[in-house]
């Protein structure tokens, strides 16, 4: 049986940030990461509200932790807001889920989402970090009611930026399509948000802002996906690791990916073969169209400027090497793990681990 719910109404193209209005808010609680205030967009969101009353939270660092989540609801409870707004990526967009649904009000949450990379806009997920574990809430109620995609706000995005959450977009779309949980609809979801991902993103990093829309559309896309199918062990390590060590998210996820298509190859082959000639890779074997999405996949990953390892990414295997214990252990706890295609034993956590770590 496939279970898919749809909840989130979407508005989406330039200028769609002017859908604010039709919200009817009175008394807006905005929440943003000091980038947004400091330049002036969190204001002009809130003007678009015509909200008369309006608070800000604007704290919110990458990877919340569970104690700002926890100071925010408190602000959300004392203002008592009629509607809730969250902007900016996943770090902000996750922190506003998880005070509004510790807060328990009845008012609408909508999410602008300022990265195309987490799809935290649509799912039901929000990450909260704690004593650098990166612990996955997952529940309905914490999918925003509305989701605003709005290009203009995707002008300024840093290279890194773009080259870091695309590959988070690639990671749930191909995750959410092997993933136990996958089903007709989840997966024609996952099909385009992947092949829309990969085709553009070397566009977007380029600075081409015409196909930003696509790439957004597709993180989305993607966020449907996987909110319904799951994902799998690439993002169970990559927060495992990105507790530790504060590597960004999507960067973890490139890192690794490469070396779980490999592990889940047996299971999930074939499904991988009609990724890579979706894309545009071929191969009329599996085998063959499975070494080739891998190949595109570090391809890709190198025309994005991303790190082939940790030790690239500014985590020596000394760190890794004295936390491998830590990491196996909130890898197998992380519920990304039960919906991999193939069981996830301790001793695949290890190889995996071994072949991204790279060299001092
Ligand atoms: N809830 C979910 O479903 C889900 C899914 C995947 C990832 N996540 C979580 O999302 C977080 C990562 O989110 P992210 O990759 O969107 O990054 P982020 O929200 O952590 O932001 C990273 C940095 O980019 C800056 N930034 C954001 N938008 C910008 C813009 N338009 N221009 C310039 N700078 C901008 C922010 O100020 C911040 O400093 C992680 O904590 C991850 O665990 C959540
Ligand atoms: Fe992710």
């Amino acid at each position: 049986m496939e279970v898919f719910s749809c909840k989130t109404k979407i508005y989406s193209g330039a200028g769609a940030v002017q859908a604010l209005e039709n919200m009817h808010g009175k008394r807006l609680f905005l929440v943003t990461d000091p980038f947004f205030m400091e330049n002036g967009v969190a204001r002009q969101v809130a003007q678009a509200s015509g909200a008369e009353y309006v608070e800000y939270f604007s704290d919110v660092q990458p990877d919340p932790t569970v104690a700002l989540a926890a100071e925010g609801t408190a602000k959300l409870k004392a203002f008592s807001p009629d509607l809730i707004v969250a902007l900016g990526g996943g770090s902000a967009m996750d922190c506003a889920k998880a005070m509004a649904y510790f807060a328990k009000l009845e008012c609408p949450l909508v999410a602008i989402p300022t990265t195309s990379g987490s799809g935290s806009e649509v799912t039901d997920f929000a990450i909260l970090t704690h004593e650098k574990v990166k612990h996955p809430l997952v529940d309905a109620r914490l999918r925003p009611d509305v989701a605003i995609l709005d290009s203009d706000l995707l002008q300024a995005l840093p290279k890194s930026l773009i080259a870091d959450t695309g590959f988070d977009v690639l990671t749930h779309a191909l995750e959410a399509y092997v993933a136990k949980n996958a089903g007709v609809i989840s997966d024609s979801f996952a099909r385009e948000a992947f092949s829309a991902a990969y085709a553009n993103l070397p566009a977007s990093y380029a600075g081409r802002q015409e196909v930003r829309l696509k790439v957004h559309l597709a993180a989305t896309m993607a966020g449907v996906a996987f909110s319904q199918a799951g994902l799998g062990l690439c993002h169970a390590m990559a927060h495992a690791l990105g507790g530790l060590f504060h590597v960004p998210h999507g960067r973890l996820n490139a890192i690794l990916l490469p070396a779980v298509i490999s592990c889940n190859a047996h299971v999930a082959g074939a499904k991988y073969a009609q990724l890579a000639r979706l894309s545009g890779l071929g191969g009329s074997a599996d085998t063959i169209a499975l070494r080739n999405l891998k190949n595109g996949l570090i391809r890709l990953r190198r025309e994005l400027g991303l790190p082939e390892t940790l030790s690239q990414a500014g985590v020596s295997p000394r760190e890794v090497w004295a936390n491998t214990g830590e990491i196996v252990k909130a890898t197998l706890a992380d519920p990304c793990c039960k919906t991999n295609p193939m069981i996830v034993e301790d001793f695949l956590v290890r190889r995996i681990l071994e072949e991204v770590t790279g060299h001092a």
